[in-house]
Order: structure tokens, then sequence, then C-alpha cells
């Protein structure tokens, strides 16, 4: 709010050093207690500079000449604690948020620098796992949050399409594999071909040289292989699609592993330039460290692999994008082998490898262990999303028959609890899965904050709101807590961001929710001499919930 800069200037006028504005602001905290006062300037850094006990320095800063700025200054122990005019705060804050709208609490300090998220990267004929659904939603609201922090975003699927297991699955499509099934219900079927390989390879191991041929025919660019290869790649982007369309993610690229096999060589090349590479055990090797285990480059067969391929598109990526960070949002699994990547990269000189970064989150657990697709059955996401919607549906066909285009609103309710459970908890724990729970719409849930949003929107409605900043504001208790939530949001924001962390959204969102509901439960709203700041206050809290929902992928119905 307003009133914090008017502090800051308060105190450095009072304090007689040199620290900057900035400096001052940032130090700058909430009282724990509302009746303390509205914000608190800690003495500590004051009593070192001046060799004087902090209290003494907290009752002198206080002394200072107030006039109507704020409406009281104290010092509370070794803090100086402000009472800011409410009612130019208020007027103030809703000022801004009504006239920025969407625009509000976004900053500019990521102007001209820009971030490359590496997200989503399903492997194709294989389902889209959950952990896969993690990454994107993780990884595209935090593309969303740095957007409107100001950076540019790059935002790359690298999907999953090479590896031996594309010619066991090759092998395993000419013994037993049927087009039309195929083309019917491409990733179950090649799934089912996948783990019939698997099985049977256990009781006649030759059918793995089998598929390890294949694959290396693939390599060598056979026409039959390619053919194959291709059409599987094809039919799983297409499944993808749906998963992606459903859930309103888009990618500036889908360059995957296969794109970097014409640039393998050279990044070989540059490691043996460097004398980087060893061999061991007849595989070649990069040692990185006696902490790690040395990253495996070539296997004995020449074969390159995956973290081959990774460092192989860092240095495309950087040289194609010139990213200021680069954002790996993959599971914790991974740790390891983003770790050793960064080293090689550091070896070969890149520096920049100091800016990517692995964005780990934790696993989808399945009774306590992690869901496995090898072995088979697994929840097919794009089912557990439909389910979702249905439910969603019969939800609201029960609370509002009336309402028009349900089927629109069903889908953003849906897909918005599947999206709003995986972000409401801190992405580094591990989520127990349940289809009860994702579709659970009371509560601390998604559909919870879009209804409150809905809530609004019909007492906008009701009462003409016409969208004009109120010249009065008379506060309440109530409507004093919900301007300062409001007000925390531009550093919720940045604090996301930096912590890369979506999950403080959504704390934010449902705080404002329920403190909102609280304000509706007490406050008479519409048909009162203050109802047009009243609907004022209301429409400042819709502008936010949207925001902070749009942070997260989640969408707005305006009737639910
Ligand atoms: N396709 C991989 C998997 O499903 C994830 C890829 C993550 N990104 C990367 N650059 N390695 O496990």
């Amino acid at each position: 709010m307003n009133g914090k800069h008017l502090f800051v200037a308060y105190l450095q006028d009072h304090i007689g050093t040199d620290l900057t504005f900035e400096q001052i602001e940032a130090s700058i905290e909430k009282p724990k207690q509302i009746q303390l006062g509205d914000l608190a300037f800690p003495c500590f850094q004051l009593a070192k500079i001046f060799k004087k006990s902090p209290i003494e320095i907290a009752k002198e800063l206080a002394q200072g000449n107030i006039s109507g700025e704020f409406e009281k200054i104290e010092a509370v122990g070794s803090y100086v604690n402000v009472f800011l005019n409410k009612k130019a705060e208020a007027l103030s804050l809703l000022t801004q948020i009504l006239k920025e709208k969407e625009a509000y609490a976004n900053h500019r300090f990521g102007h001209g620098k820009t971030i490359l998220l590496d997200l989503s990267s399903p492997n194709i004929a294989k389902p889209f796992s959950m952990g896969h659904l993690r990454s994107t939603v993780i990884g595209s609201s935090i593309a969303a949050i740095s957007e409107k922090c100001g950076y540019q975003t790059v935002k790359i699927n690298y999907i999953g399409d090479w590896g031996t297991q594309f010619g066991k699955l090759i092998s395993a499509y000419l013994k037993w594999g049927e087009e039309n099934k195929v083309r019917n219900n491409p990733i179950e079927e090649l799934t089912k071909l996948y783990v019939r390989f698997h099985e049977e390879a256990e009781r006649d191991p030759s059918l793995n040289d089998e598929g390890r041929m294949w694959f290396k025919k693939l390599e060598d660019h056979d026409p039959k292989a390619k053919e194959l290869w291709v059409w599987f790649k094809e039919v799983s982007l297409e499944a993808f699609q749906k998963i992606y369309e459903l859930l309103d993610v888009q990618f500036d690229s889908y360059n995957g592993e296969a794109y970097f096999n014409d640039k393998i060589d050279a990044s070989v090349k540059a490691l043996q330039e460097k004398n980087l590479l060893e061999l061991s055990e007849g595989a070649q090797v990069v040692r990185v460290g006696d902490d790690l285990p040395p990253c495996l480059i070539k296997k004995t067969d020449g074969a390159t692999l995956y973290a081959t391929r990774d460092i192989t598109a860092a240095i495309y990526r950087k040289s194609t994008y010139d990213f200021t960070e680069a954002l790996y949002v993959v599971g914790h699994e991974q740790s390891l082998h983003f770790e050793q990547v960064k080293r090689v990269l550091k070896k070969l000189g890149h520096v920049w490898a100091d800016h990517m970064h692995h964005v780990p989150f934790g696993l989808i657990l399945q009774n306590g262990k992690k869901m496995s697709t090898r072995k088979g059955k697994t929840v097919l996401l794009e089912t557990v999303i439909l389910e979702a919607v249905k439910l969603a549906e019969q939800n609201i066909r029960s609370k509002n028959p009336e309402l028009h285009e349900i089927a629109t609103v069903a889908r953003q309710v849906g897909v918005g609890a599947v999206i709003f459970h995986d972000l409401k908890n801190e992405k580094g724990n591990d989520v127990e899965f349940s289809l009860e729970m994702m579709l659970k719409f009371e509560g601390d849930t998604g559909p919870y904050v879009q209804y409150t949003a809905a809530r609004i929107q019909t007492l906008l409605n009701k009462g003409n709101f016409t969208g004009n900043v109120p010249q009065e504001f008379s506060i309440g208790s109530e409507s004093w807590g919900i301007l300062s939530v409001l007000s925390e949001f531009p550093e919720v924001v940045e604090l996301a961001f930096h912590r890369k962390e979506p999950s403080i959204i959504s704390k934010y969102v449902l705080k404002l929710s329920h403190k909102f509901n609280h304000y509706y439960a007490h406050v008479k709203i519409l048909d009162s001499k203050e109802t047009p700041e009243r609907l004022a206050l209301c429409a400042a809290v819709q502008i936010v919930l949207k925001e902070g929902l749009r942070l997260l992928g989640v969408q707005t119905p305006n009737k639910m």
C-alpha cells in the first residue's frame, strides 16, 4: 500500500544515517497481531550502527511529528509500529486495483531477461503419468508467475522419444501388434505391447537382442524402423495433445530427445578434446567429483545416453535462447542426473551452467509406493481429468440446473479441481494419489475459490456495479482485514517467483477467499448506504482471485 512508502519516507527522514529507501523498505515487517499496528520497523540493525539499545532507538524514532498521513506511530519494544490512515489506504489500494485490474502486482524486475522451462516431457508410447502432470502444472504455473514478474519465458516440452525401449517396442509390434488397435487406442495398445515384450523376454532372453538390433537399425536410419517410430510418435503426441487441451497449456517447443541425434557427436567431441572422457568398464564416462558417481556418456556399444542428450540440449538451448535461467521441472528422483549434467557442462567451460536449476517435486504415490508403468495398470490421466469434469457437471446440475453452458463450466471446475489439488501442496512433498480427494469440491479446493469469485460476480451484477472507484470508504474490521490481504499480493507473487513455489499463490487465494466469505456472511453488501464502496471492495477481491487462479493455470467461470 501507499502507506508503506509514507512510513519508509518517515523513517528515512528520522533515522539520520544513509540507509537507502530500498534497504528500509526491505526490513519492514507486519506486526504479529493487527491490534499492534499495520507495519513495523525493527531497530536491531540501527542499534548496531549507533551502538545503542534497539528499544531506545525505537522510542526516539516514534517521536516524530505526524500530520494526517498516519493514525499513530509508537514504539513497541525494539520496533517502531505504525497505524496507517486506513481510509486513505483503502481508497488508494482500491483505486490501484480497479484501475490496474489483472496487471495489479505485476513486477518489472524480470524485464529483458528470459527464463527457459523444461517441463511436462512425457515419453512416447507410454501413458502420460501423474509425474508428468505434476511437471506440466507446476512448470506452467512457474512460467505464468515469471511472466508476471516481467520475464520472457520459453516453455520446452522435451519429449522422451529416443532410447533402446523403442527397439523393443518395434520388435514387439512386428511380432504381436495390430495396426487398427494401435490407431484406435495408441497409448494403451503400445503400453500393452511393451509390457508383453518384458514378460516374454523374461522367459526368452534372446528377445532382448532382437530389441537391441531394432534400436541399432533405428539409429542407422533403417526405413522400416524409422517409419514405425515416426508413427508411434505421431499417435502418442495426438493423445498427449488431448490432455494439454483439457489443461489449456501450450508450449513453445516440442524438441525432444531425438531432436539432438545429429548434435550429440559435437558435444562428445568437445569432451574428447578437453580430455574429459575416461574409460570405465568399457563405457565412456566423465568424472565429476568424489562426491558423485561419474557421468555416463557412451555405453559399451557406443549408444549415447540420457545425460549426453541433456548436455547437448543445454548447449543448444543456451545458444538459441540465451536464457538468464533454465529451470528443469522434473521429479526429485532425477536430482543426481541434473547435478551430473551441470558439472560436465562446467568442466567444458560453460559457466552459465550455474544458471541451470533443477526444480524438483515429490512423487505421486499409490498406497505409499511409486506408481510404475512398466508392470502395467496405472490410471490413465485423461480418464482422471474426464472423471473430474463429469463429477463437476453432476455437482453443478444439482446446485444450479438453470445454468447456461454447463459443459464449459464443468470443464473449468473439474480441471481446476485437479490442478489446484496438485498446486496447493508444497511441490517438494510426495502426494498420495486419491481420485476422491482430487475431486472434492468443498474445503480448501479450487472449486471453492472459483465459487467465491463467481459469487462476487453475482453480487456485482445484482448491484449494477459500474467499475467506478468510490470517493469514500468507511473501514470496518472485516473490510480492513481483506484490504490488508489484498495489499500483500505483490509480495506474494514475488515470493512465489523466488521460491519457484506455486503453492504460495494457492494458499494466498484460499486465505483471501476465507476472508471474503467471512465478510460476506457478516456484512450487508447490497441495499445499503455503503453498497457502492462495498461492491468496489468485492470487485477488487474478484480481480485478485481471478489473477491468482490464472497464475495457477485455473480458469474462473462467471457463474457456477
Ligand atoms: N522424459 C523424462 C521422464 O519422463 C523427463 C525429461 C525431463 N527433462 C530433461 N531435460 N531431462 O522421466
